[in-house]
C-alpha cells in the first residue's frame, strides 16, 4: 500500500515488482512464479481512517479472490500482519497471517534473517570473513525488515549507522548504540556495507558516484533505478548483492507455509539461511564469467525457469 501520483505509476510499480518476484522465486528455487499486488493511495488521500482502511483491504481481498489462487498475497510495504487478517475475510489466498490464526506470522523477520545471511557472504567475499565483529554497516530504512536487520547486525558485533525518514525510529538507534544519520548522509556514509532497507530506486546515476561503501546488501526491492547501474557499481569496485537474491526470506518462509507437511519454523530457518549459499553461487559465477552479480543472478533465474518449462522473463 503506497502513495502514487496516478494509476499509471501504480501499474508500472506493480509490473516492476512482479518481475522482480519472478526472479526472486526462481533464484530461491521455489515452485512459485512472480506476482505483486499494489493498493494505490492518491497523493491527497493521507493515512486512511480505520473503517476506510478495512474497506480498502476487503476490496483488495475480493480482487485477489477473483484470481482463484493463481495469485497469493502477503504483507509488504505499507501493510501489516493485522491487515492480512482483514484481507482474509474476503479471500483464503492470503499468506503470512498471525500464527494463532494458522499463518506463519510476520515474514519481515525471515526477510531480515535472509539479508543477514547474504550480507555475511558479501563480507566473506569482500573482506575474507563472514564475521560482523567490527564491520561497519549503514542501514537505510528502519521498518519491519531494516529494524530487525539492525538488531541482528548489532548482536553480531557490527558498528551501525542507521537512518529513517521517521524520526520516531531514533529510539531504536539509541537502544542499539547506533549512530543516527539523515537518509541522504546514511546512503553515502563511509562504511564497509550499505544496507538499503527502505523503498527502491535508491541506486541511480546521480547517487552511485558518491557511495563510499565496499559492498551493498539490503532488503529493498528494485534498488537499481536501471539494470546498467550494476555495471557502474562493478566498475567502482562495489560488490552488490542482487536485491531479489538477498530479500527472498519472506517468500521462502511463505513457501514453507504452503507445503503439505504444514508450517515448521525449523524448516523455514534452514531454507532462509540457504540464501547465503545462493549468494555465494551468484557472486562466484559473476566473478568466473566476468559479468556483474545482476547478470549472474538473472542467468541463474532464467536457467531455473527454462528447466521448469516457463518462458524467461525479459
Ligand atoms: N517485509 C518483507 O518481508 C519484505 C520482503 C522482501 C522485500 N521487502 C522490501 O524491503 C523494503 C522494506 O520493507 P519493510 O517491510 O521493512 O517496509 P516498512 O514500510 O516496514 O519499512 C520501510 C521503512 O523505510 C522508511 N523510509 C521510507 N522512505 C525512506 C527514505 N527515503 N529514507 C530512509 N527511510 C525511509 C519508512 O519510514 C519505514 O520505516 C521494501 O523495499 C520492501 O519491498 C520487504
Amino acid at each position: 500500500m503506497n502513495v502514487y501520483d496516478d494509476s499509471r505509476a501504480a501499474v508500472r510499480d506493480a509490473l516492476r515488482l512482479s518481475r522482480a518476484m519472478t526472479f526472486k522465486a526462481a533464484c530461491a528455487d521455489l515452485p512459485l512464479g512472480g506476482g505483486k499486488g499494489v493498493i494505490m493511495l492518491g497523493p491527497t488521500d493521507g493515512p486512511l481512517a480505520e473503517e476506510r482502511r478495512r474497506a480498502v483491504l476487503r476490496d483488495f481481498g475480493d480482487a485477489v479472490d477473483i484470481l482463484a489462487g493463481r495469485y497469493l498475497t502477503a504483507e509488504d510495504v505499507g501493510t501489516s500482519m493485522q491487515d492480512m487478517t482483514v484481507i482474509a475475510e474476503s479471500t483464503r489466498h492470503v499468506t503470512g497471517r498471525p500464527v494463532e490464526r494458522g499463518g506463519s506470522g510476520d515474514p519481515s523477520l525471515w526477510t531480515a534473517l535472509g539479508v543477514e545471511s547474504a550480507l555475511r557472504v558479501a563480507c566473506e567475499r569482500a573482506f575474507g570473513s563472514q564475521s560482523l565483529e567490527g564491520r561497519s554497516v549503514s542501514v537505510v530504512g528502519l521498518g519491519h525488515v531494516g529494524g530487525d536487520l539492525a538488531r541482528r547486525l548489532a548482536a553480531g558485533g557490527a558498528r551501525l549507522v542507521v537512518s529513517d525518514v521517521d524520526e520516531r525510529k531514533r529510539a531504536l538507534a539509541d537502544a542499539l548504540g547506533a549512530t543516527w544519520a539523515e537518509p541522504a548522509q546514511a546512503l553515502v556514509a563511509e562504511v564497509d556495507v550499505l544496507a538499503p532497507c527502505a523503498l527502491g530506486g535508491i541506486l541511480h546515476h546521480d547517487s552511485v558516484g558518491a557511495l563510499r561503501c565496499r559492498a551493498i546488501c539490503g532488503a529493498a526491492n528494485n534498488q537499481l533505478a536501471s539494470d546498467d547501474i550494476a555495471d557502474v557499481l562493478e566498475a567502482r569496485g562495489i560488490l552488490w548483492v542482487p536485491d531479489f537474491v538477498a530479500n527472498a526470506g519472506g517468500i521462502i518462509n511463505i513457501q514453507v507455509e504452503l507445503e503439505p507437511e504444514g508450517y515448521s519454523p525449523d524448516r523455514a530457518d534452514a531454507r532462509v539461511r540457504a540464501i547465503g549459499d545462493t549468494t555465494r553461487t551468484v557472486l562466484a559465477q559473476a566473478e568466473a564469467t566476468g559479468t556483474n552479480p545482476l547478470a549472474a543472478a538473472m542467468e541463474l533465474a532464467r536457467q531455473r525457469l527454462a528447466e521448469a518449462g516457463v518462458g524467461a522473463a525479459a
